[in-house]
């Protein structure tokens, strides 16, 4: 969700390393027979994975897709009237060096966005709205946060330099086999900060209670839907969503996912594995089942988050050398079977709820505590009791221009479904609800375990960096190392895909 918090959360890239005169080297050892690789989901992950396969195996490399329902996954849209809108993963921050790279190489313009008024709300009243200009709200947050609204700006700004560092290593064909030793080769901090919660993290570094339990717990609540007890390197992307310079993608953001598949050399199945067994020699059988879209009911009203029965239908194994996993595997969100490997795998944890309703339709601004005179376009909560997590008007993914006369239409995301009589309440004429129910993101401890990528060798898990943080960027990075770790494998060389990037003096 869009957030509004003025030019003050802009945060300047501290460029790390100057690579615009940077030229490779290729150190990569002679190829071997082409291995016949299994991407298991279509989301920003397996695609992302996908065409990064494509790229280091180049056009050898026998490559099958598998998705279930829809390419995109948790990026989504819904058609409301004419047009259509986000419900999954919305926005992008400017300093996501992938998502940017690939909007521009796929031709994918970023779409119009339109300023908006926000509002900290914790049930009763408003501790802070944001102002017409963006001169008094800065007056504003200073006034209320005092230097803590500037430090942790600059804080942001700092972990964006850090986090930086990942696209250098990658470009250079560093992998990492667990989530820990990716973040800790970006900065050592970064992995402390997992194990941290980010309330107190922030008051080890001199934050006050007002801030944490205002400003930062309506960014988590509103990213995450949980509050600022969250582990603190997922607390602090959550921060650095509350940028004003957050983009989408024209056209919907599930456009990068559809273009990487193309890009790359993979085959589409559209199939719903089942079971990923291990065999003597080394190598996985998949197995699947023909999918009729069978989580169709996604864009209706209904539970999404809830796993098809999958009935009892011809399956069909196949025989990969490598498989990438690109879903979670929670048991909340998989009923992928694991056979015959000599370690138990296991996947602790579950996922968040989150319910996005759309609605078109009248708003009675009363109901939230304010008028038509004085409008408000995004409402995010200090009360983690509330029964929304936020409640934000939405444009549609190909707004070209914020004048244009359009219906409006809010997105209220929330724990739990909301009953049919506070939504009367809330909305005095509906043309159209639409309710998606997610399992968002997972639902991160204060001490959270890192996982590994590295299922076994020739298995990876893209989805392992979601316990660092979820988001579209984070996905493609873990895309890029499990990419990397795949290619090492095969070579059987720890330096495959390594170059040495020379800048010049
Ligand atoms: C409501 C919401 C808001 C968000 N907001 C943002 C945001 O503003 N910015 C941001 O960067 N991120 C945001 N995120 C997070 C972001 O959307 C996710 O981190 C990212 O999209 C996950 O991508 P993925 O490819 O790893 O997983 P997914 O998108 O979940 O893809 C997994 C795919 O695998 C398929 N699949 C699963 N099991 C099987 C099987 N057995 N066989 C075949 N196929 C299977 C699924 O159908 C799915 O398409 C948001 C997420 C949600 C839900
Ligand atoms: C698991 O291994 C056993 C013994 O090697 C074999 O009989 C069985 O078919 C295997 N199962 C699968 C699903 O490959
Ligand atoms: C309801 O839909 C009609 C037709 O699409 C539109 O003209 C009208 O503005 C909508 N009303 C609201 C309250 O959104």
């Amino acid at each position: 969700m869009m957030l509004n918090i003025p030019r003050l959360f802009v945060f300047g890239l501290i460029t790390v390393v100057r690579r615009s005169c940077a030229f490779l080297e290729n150190t990569d050892k002679e190829v071997t027979e082409p291995p016949k690789i299994a991407i298991i989901g279509g989301g920003i992950g397996g695609t992302s994975a996908s065409y990064f396969l494509s790229e280091l195996f180049g056009d050898d490399a026998i490559l099958d897709l598998y998705e279930a329902d829809t390419i995109g996954g948790r990026l989504a849209t819904i058609p409301i009237g004419e047009r259509k809108y986000e419900v999954g993963g919305s926005i992008i921050h400017p300093k996501n060096e992938y998502m940017v790279k690939f909007a521009s190489k796929f031709g994918l313009a970023k779409r119009a966005e339109c300023s908006s008024r926000m509002g900290l709300f914790n049930g009763e009243e408003y501790v802070f709205k944001d102002s017409d200009w963006s001169f008094v709200t800065i007056m504003k947050l200073l006034w209320r946060y005092g230097l803590d609204a500037y430090r942790l700006e600059e804080l942001t700004e700092s972990m964006l330099g850090s986090f930086g560092k990942i696209y250098r290593l990658q470009e250079e064909g560093h992998a990492y086999e667990d989530v820990g030793s990716l973040l800790s080769a970006m900065d050592p901090t970064f992995l402390k900060m997992t194990h941290s919660p980010t309330a107190s993290w922030l008051k080890g570094l001199g934050f006050h209670d007002l801030m944490i339990n205002e400003l930062v717990m309506a960014v988590t609540q509103c990213n995450y839907g949980q509050t600022p007890d969250i582990q603190a390197f997922v607390g602090a992307i959550s921060v650095a969503g509350a940028d004003s310079d957050l983009w989408a993608v024209d056209g919907g953001n599930r456009r990068v996912p559809e273009e990487l598949l193309k890009a790359s050399r993979a085959a589409l199945l559209k199939r719903l594995v089942t079971e990923i067994s291990f065999k003597e020699d080394g190598r996985f059988t998949v197995a699947s089942v023909d999918s009729e879209m069978p989580f169709k009911h996604l864009f209706v009203e209904g539970n999404s988050a809830a796993i098809p029965e999958v009935e009892e239908q011809i399956s069909q194994p196949q025989d990969y050398d490598i498989v990438i996993i690109a879903t979670p595997l929670t048991e909340d969100k998989s009923n992928i079977k694991f056979t015959n490997f000599t370690e138990e795998l296991k996947f602790p944890g579950r996922y968040e709820r989150i319910v996005c309703t759309m609605v078109q339709g009248k708003l009675v601004p009363e109901t939230l505590k304010f008028t038509d005179d004085d409008p408000l376009d995004e409402i995010l909560v200090t009360n983690p009791r509330l029964i929304f997590n936020s409640f934000g008007k939405q444009f549609p993914v190909d707004l070209e221009d914020c004048s244009e006369n359009l219906p409006d239409v809010w997105k209220i995301f929330s724990p739990n479904p909301l009953p049919e009589e506070q939504l009367n309440i809330f909305f005095k004429e509906r043309n159209s609800t639409h309710v998606i129910d997610w399992l968002a993101y997972p639902h991160y401890e204060s001490d959270q375990e890192m996982a590994k990528f590295v299922l076994t060798p020739g298995m990876y898990h893209v989805n392992a960096i979601e316990w660092a943080g979820s988001a579209m960027e984070m996905e493609i990075i873990g895309a890029k190392n499990v990419a990397l770790l795949a290619y090492k494998y095969w070579k059987k060389d720890p330096n495959a895909g390594r170059k040495t990037i020379k800048d010049e003096l």
